[in-house]
């Protein structure tokens, strides 16, 4: 029997770069897997297809994390389809590059939609999915946050500014949650996506060389660190678990 036979994992922004290696891994663990979506439903489809079958059947389901009428309806329908839900990964994320001495150019319009997206989704998503989560007992909630949160190195002020306060949301649910539901956050250095293998070769060629393990991670990397959390850290609760190569030391 595979480690999470039986068990429900939901992932918003299931069918990006690094949700998709996520929502791969925790069905090659035998998860059943709820890929949520924002605008792609047609990948989420056909990734939820092509998932290894576990004992349940996947899904791909709409989860806006900044429409809370939606979430809490995808709340119910999991309820209805599953009965239960074990994980909880927010993955959802947005951000734009913007130097961070170019104050002018963080307008509020993208200030309230990455706060919206990266905050306030994930907390609504918890709070949407808390009384399934609770019925369902031992229930873990890992947040895909940044080494930008801790580095204020990242796409632009405020991105890191989420990721911060996304990795105190990790703490203070973790401590409000216990012991029915583990909280933790999961973050990654620089992540190979197919987004950041668009940006210029040179800038990603730095970054790889100013990381000690001289790499960028694979996303895959980060599926096998959600799995390992999932699986293998039952006595861990309100941590920030880094995979980045040893960026932050730089
Ligand atoms: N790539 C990196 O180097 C890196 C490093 C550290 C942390 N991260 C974090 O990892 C997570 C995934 O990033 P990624 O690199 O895989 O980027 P990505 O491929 O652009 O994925 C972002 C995902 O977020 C979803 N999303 C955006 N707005 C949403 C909303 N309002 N409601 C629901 N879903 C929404 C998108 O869903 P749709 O496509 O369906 O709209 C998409 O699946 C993010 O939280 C990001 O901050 C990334």
């Amino acid at each position: 029997m595979k480690a999470l036979e039986g068990k429900v994992a939901v992932v918003t922004g299931g069918a990006g770069g690094i949700g998709t290696a996520i929502c791969e891994a925790l069905a090659e663990s035998g998860a059943a897997v709820v890929v949520g979506y924002n605008r792609s439903k047609t990948q989420a489809e056909s990734l939820a297809a092509r998932l290894p079958q576990a004992s349940l059947p996947h899904a791909a389901l709409a989860a806006p994390v900044t429409d809370t009428a939606q979430i809490e309806a995808l709340a119910v329908e999991i309820d209805q389809r599953y009965g239960r839900c074990d994980i909880l990964v927010n993955c959802a994320g947005t951000t734009r590059f913007v130097a961070h001495e170019n104050l002018a150019g963080l307008d509020d319009a993208l200030i309230d939609t990455i706060l919206t997206t990266n905050v306030r989704g994930a907390f609504a998503m918890l709070r949407a999915l808390h009384p399934l989560m609770q019925r369902t007992g031992n229930a873990l909630v890992i947040n895909i946050s940044s080494i930008a949160a801790a580095t204020a190195m990242g796409s632009n002020v405020m991105y890191c500014a989420s990721k911060a306060a996304l990795d105190n949301l990790t703490k203070s649910l973790a401590r409000a949650l216990a012991p029915d539901i583990r909280v933790v956050s999961l973050s990654p250095g620089l992540v190979d996506t197919e987004f950041v293998k668009q940006i210029d070769q040179a800038w990603r060629d730095e970054q790889a060389a100013q990381t000690p393990l001289k790499r960028l991670a694979e996303p895959k990397e980060i599926g096998q660190a959600a799995v390992a959390i999932a699986t293998s850290f039952p006595f861990t609760t309100g941590t920030i678990f880094s995979v980045d190569g040893g960026r932050p030391l730089k």
